[in-house]
């Protein structure tokens, strides 16, 4: 063990930061405000030349376009391709690098998998590596661990140091949620936590909390979001036994939710993104042995179950509709939104892609229209954007996201539009009744009462 192995009070000053994605770009920000010497690296070049002219390719947080020329003019901020060097020189390596999952929703480590080949060549005696992208129970210990190993010829805790700490916070609130949320770590042994713990005081303000290990700190994260998707499958078992007696869900999770134990989220026509609908499957991979799965009898049955029942809205969103309306064969449906969620241009996972698989299977006509994105990349994605000035051919409505933009859209152009289900209890039910138009949400209790309207 080299002498500053044990000394956890040692300076570093040089901090390699792997991906510089919408939170890996802020990060190495946050590092370089702290005085440290940061050197970011991504395998994409535009994103390294943007950096070293000190420009920002991350439009969600403000502060970086008024910081990043600083920063680099005064030699804090640098950016490369090639994370070996970078990692010869750094004290610190924190990794921010994807963790996906594929079709079939199996576990897809190819991109941090080359990362850690990358800084194992380049690894060296005494240098802290820190893994805070999203990752299987397991992940760091194992796999991570023994690929850093291989590559470099050293040992973790012994010749360097290993740590994982999941990344919590939110695109488009990175600064305030690295300031306000406690930061979790755990290093793969005494040391490791010890020097991760120093680095984190160096750079937040937040509290420490530190886990007994490397897994348990992943464990942690996979909580956090998993919690998020099984509370909102149930808010939505809520919206639909409120549809089948009469009752209004909103109301009513409100009025719960005064108690102070009470925290249901909101019911809609599904769940996206890269987080909440993802990090469940990790739950399930088993990296403990990949021969085994995690059986579905053996444990984890609710968020699975909330999983289904999550994607399964989409389908019951058409089946709400065609309740009003009669079947949609042939029938115009534009969808409001191909986003994940409101005022984002991200599209993981999002439930625009489940309504239309549904609504084609009930063989309506499918269009969307999201002010985010160009007819081109609508195209691209396998959408058909309306064209302007064909809203008075639409049927039905479906509002999936809720862009600050559609506030305003102009429902008075739809004027054969029968009805709008609001996915997301964003828009004004009155203003749209005004026009003559039905008005429907999930879970507003009209599937019960509600006769058909159409012609
Ligand atoms: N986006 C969020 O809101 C969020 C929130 C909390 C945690 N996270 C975690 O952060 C991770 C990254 O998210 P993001 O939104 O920053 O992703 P992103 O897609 O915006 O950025 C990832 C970056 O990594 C780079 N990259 C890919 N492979 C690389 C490699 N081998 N070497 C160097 N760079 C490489 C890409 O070029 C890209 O610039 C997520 O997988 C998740 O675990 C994300």
């Amino acid at each position: 063990m080299p002498a500053s192995m044990s000394d956890s009070s040692v300076q570093l000053s040089t901090v390699a930061v792997v991906g510089l994605g919408k939170i890996g770009l802020p990060l190495a920000v946050q590092y370089a405000r702290k005085g440290y010497q940061v050197i970011g690296c991504d395998v994409n070049e535009q994103v390294v030349q943007n950096l070293n002219q000190g420009k920002t390719h991350i439009q969600e947080e403000g502060e970086l376009a008024l910081e990043i020329p600083c920063l680099v003019q005064q030699g804090y901020l640098s950016a490369t391709t090639q994370t070996t060097d970078a990692v010869r020189r750094a004290n610190v390596v924190v990794v921010i690098v994807p963790v996906l999952i594929d079709a079939a929703h199996t576990v897809d480590f190819q991109h941090i998998d080359a990362a850690t080949m990358a800084i194992g060549a380049g690894l060296q005696s005494g240098t802290l590596v820190i893994y805070e992208t999203t990752l299987p129970v397991g992940t760091t210990s194992s796999r991570l661990r023994s690929l850093l190993e291989r590559t470099s010829g050293l040992y973790a805790d012994q010749d360097f140091y290993l740590a994982y700490s999941p990344e919590r916070v939110s695109s488009g609130t990175v600064f305030r949620d690295l300031s306000q949320y406690p930061k979790v770590i755990s290093g793969i042994g005494r040391c490791s936590t010890a020097r991760a713990a120093a680095f984190y005081r160096s750079v937040l303000e937040a509290e420490i909390i530190t886990m007994a290990s490397t897994d348990e700190a992943e464990f942690v994260k996979l909580i956090e979001t998993t919690y998020r998707d099984v509370n909102i499958a149930l808010a939505n078992e809520f919206a639909r036994y409120a549809d089948s007696h009469g009752l209004n869900v909103r109301s009513a999770i409100a009025a719960a939710n005064t108690q102070p134990y009470s925290h249901i989220h909101t019911p809609g026509v599904g769940v996206g993104g890269h987080c909440i609908p993802v990090y469940p499957y990790f739950l399930f991979a088993n990296p403990f042995d990949e021969q085994e799965d995690i059986q579905e009898d053996d444990m984890l049955t609710l968020p699975r179950k909330a999983r289904r029942i999550n994607d399964s809205m989409a389908e019951y969103a058409v089946q709400r509709i065609e309740r009003v309306v009669g079947s949609l064969s042939c029938q115009s449906v534009l969808i409001l939104g191909v986003a994940y969620r409101g005022d984002v241009r991200e599209t993981a996972f999002t439930s625009a892609r489940l309504l239309q698989q549904a609504l084609l299977r009930h063989g309506a006509s499918v269009y969307v229209d999201d002010p985010y994105f160009s007819i081109g990349e609508l195209q691209a994605q396998g959408y058909t954007p309306l064209p302007s000035g064909y809203e008075h051919m639409i049927d039905v409505i479906i509002l999936q996201c809720n862009h600050r933009a559609f506030q305003n859209f102009d429902f008075c152009c739809a004027s054969a539009c029968k009805v709008i289900l609001d996915g997301r209890q964003a828009l004004c039910r009155k203003s749209i009744e005004a026009l003559g138009i039905h008005y429907i949400t999930i879970g507003d209790g009209e599937y019960k009462c509600s006769g058909r309207i159409h012609a």
